[in-house]
């Protein structure tokens, strides 16, 4: 195959008509060493294409440092060896309840509001990452004997913005980095989307979950020609700490793809395999009435009620679609690969070695800020995901006031002269008892995941207003960051002193050991923290994500290949409320959670 192309009323693969059964699995949420059985599973079910966003965020972490923007090169030369077509959508929007939509936050923090627009930094910003990507899809592209037949510009920026100067400037920008095969923008199917997100000569693609006829119906009033497409079919959901577990029928699901199908189209299955949020990189939702909006966090898991399970493997919801899906392919369809075996449990890791938060901040975190007066927020601190110690003075001699936390995201435990006080949210501000003056206060401020989708997109994390004694700010406000990544580093846990885990105190890194056998065989396993109220967990440094007792998730999905054969180690850094000393590991359980569907995304 050396051409792909956008005909009137089909896609042509070297000139023949051709529908497209696609479905998306993102390289950054399975493990590398994973791709291949989950590729598989997606030929197995009947589905000939792939598609993956990509998260800029996670590749240029600080303005000009790049991490492993290879990967996206490996997993598309994974996608061709097995036999599939590739679809990528490297944003730089992506939303994809992926922290900030994709978007660093050195990006939002420097650019604010002028984000997805024509802004002129934000453009240069965009440019520097699109040169340092783009040759890794340039060069795989379909007519260079590689997997991939097109590439997206922006995403659903309908749902976002009118500025189409700037759509069609992204689109030129792909041009010139090199891209050649077709590009296409995606959006719901409604008016408002449609105009304020497609652009001329781009082909436009609609997003659904259900109601293929009317959706198309409206796609015609905007485009009269050109295949259709449903970019985004949403066969399930994401899910959401706190909120209920959903799952959606299958064969409701199942019917609902076949009409895509009845219409003539071809479809991205979203998600075919969610897979799964690792190292706190979940995004966050703003729900309810524009002026007043709740935070809603995603959570860790992305198995997104999707076919194939964040276990890998088939659900009921596979087995119909798979039906469905033969139908309208070629000839019959592969068998699935051997079953992903899970490890045998349940293993009790204890956790015999604690570090209170203070020490594990002394050891991991940056320098203390100076005296700044006002706090600094994560984005002045250079702090994707983590936390953020802020510490001030309480002047005195003054009676008791109320002390709290104006614009606070997302949420903090507080200390006065070394005594846990309480906890506040961005809902509650304000400490139940108040303060007398002099004293020393400490609050703890971490980011629950930025915001991915609306208006309120990449809104800045910390305090973002002030610490208020009565109505006065306290100045002269210390600030010191603990990144996640700060982890990352080899070598950097071993610093931290460790003593025993009961003398660490409610909050603090805890860790402990256990033994693996068969771990060359073992696909996965699922870590459980009974009691353990919130925090991030790993397995021989790699970061599962986060964990928190409000659920509806219990269950942390553990990669197989992140396993080693005899001794493991599990850390545990606990922010809020630590249980007793102990984990549990066994063969884990699919995920199946979320919140009502449809509502916001
Ligand atoms: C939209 C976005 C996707 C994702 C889905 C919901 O369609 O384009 O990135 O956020 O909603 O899962």
């Amino acid at each position: 195959m050396t051409d792909f192309s956008v005909g009137d009323d089909h896609f042509l693969l070297d000139g023949r008509p051709v529908r497209l059964l696609s479905g998306a699995l993102h390289y950054f949420r399975v493990h590398e060493a994973q791709w291949e059985h989950r590729l598989s599973m997606l030929r197995a079910m009947g589905l000939t294409c792939v598609e993956t966003y990509v998260p800029w965020n996670l590749h240029e972490p600080r303005p000009g440092v790049f991490r492993d923007v290879g990967a996206l090169g490996r997993f598309l030369d994974a996608v061709h060896g097995a036999g599939l077509l590739a679809i990528v959508r490297p944003g730089p929007y992506i939303c994809a309840e992926w922290e900030n939509g994709g978007l660093p936050a050195w990006v939002t923090g420097r650019f604010g509001r002028r984000v997805r627009t024509r802004d002129v930094g934000y453009g240069a910003a965009v440019e520097r990452w699109f040169g340092e990507l783009l040759p890794q899809v340039v060069q795989r592209q379909i007519t260079r004997g590689g997997p991939v037949i097109m590439v997206q510009a922006e995403n659903e920026y309908g749902s976002y913005g009118s500025d189409r100067v700037h759509l069609e400037e992204l689109a030129g920008l792909l041009r010139r980095c090199g891209v050649t095969v077709p590009l296409f923008t995606s959006d719901g199917p409604e008016d408002h989307m449609l105009t304020g997100g497609s652009v001329p000569g781009l082909l436009a693609t609609a997003n659904f979950g259900a109601g293929a006829r009317e959706a198309f119906e409206v796609m015609r009033r905007h485009r009269p020609r050109g295949p259709l497409m449903c970019m985004e079919f949403w066969c399930g959901w994401f899910g959401q700490w706190g909120g209920e577990p959903v799952v959606r029928d299958p064969a409701e699901t199942a019917e609902a793809l076949r009409e895509i199908l009845e219409c003539g189209a071809s479809v991205n299955v979203y998600m075919a395999h969610g897979g799964t949020n690792f190292a706190g990189w979940s995004g966050a939702n703003r729900s309810g009435p524009l002026q007043d909006q709740a935070l809603v966090p995603t959570v860790t898991s992305y198995d997104y009620d999707a076919p194939v399970d964040e276990y890998g493997r088939p659900t009921e919801k596979f087995w119909l679609m798979r039906k469905v899906l033969e139908e309208y392919g070629d000839g019959p369809l592969p068998a699935l690969p051997p079953e992903p075996v899970g490890l045998r449990g349940p293993v009790r890791v204890e956790l015999t070695q604690g570090a209170p938060l203070a020490a594990v901040l002394e050891a991991l975190g940056d320098p203390e800020t100076v005296e700044s007066g006002v706090p600094p927020t994560f984005e002045e601190l250079g702090v994707d995901r983590g936390l953020v110690r802020y510490r001030v003075g309480v002047p005195g001699p003054r009676q008791a006031y109320p002390l709290g936390a104006a614009g606070l995201r997302d949420r903090a435990v507080v200390y006065v002269d070394g005594v846990r006080a309480g906890v506040l949210t961005e809902e509650d501000h304000t400490l139940e008892e108040p303060v007398a003056g002099p004293a020393e206060v400490e609050l703890w401020v971490e980011s629950l995941g930025r915001v991915n989708y609306g208006p309120r997109l990449g809104e800045s994390k910390g305090i973002t207003g002030g610490v208020l004694h009565e109505r006065q700010f306290l100045h002269g406000v210390r600030a010191r960051a603990l990144r996640l990544d700060a982890f990352d580093e080899p070598g950097a846990v071993a610093r931290v002193r460790f003593g025993d885990a009961g003398e660490a105190g409610r909050t603090g890194l805890f860790r402990g050991s256990f033994e693996v056998e068969d771990a060359a065989g073992t696909d996965h396993a699922g870590l459980e923290l009974p009691g353990w109220e919130r925090g991030f967990v790993w397995v021989n440094g790699f970061c599962l994500g986060r964990y928190w007792s409000v659920g509806p998730e219990r269950t942390l999905y553990v990669p197989g290949p992140v396993l080693r054969e005899g001794a493991n180690e599990v850390w545990v850094l606990e922010l809020e409320e630590a249980g007793e000393p102990f984990v549990e590991l066994g063969p884990g359980a699919p995920v199946r959670t979320g919140a009502p569907g449809g509502a916001v995304g």
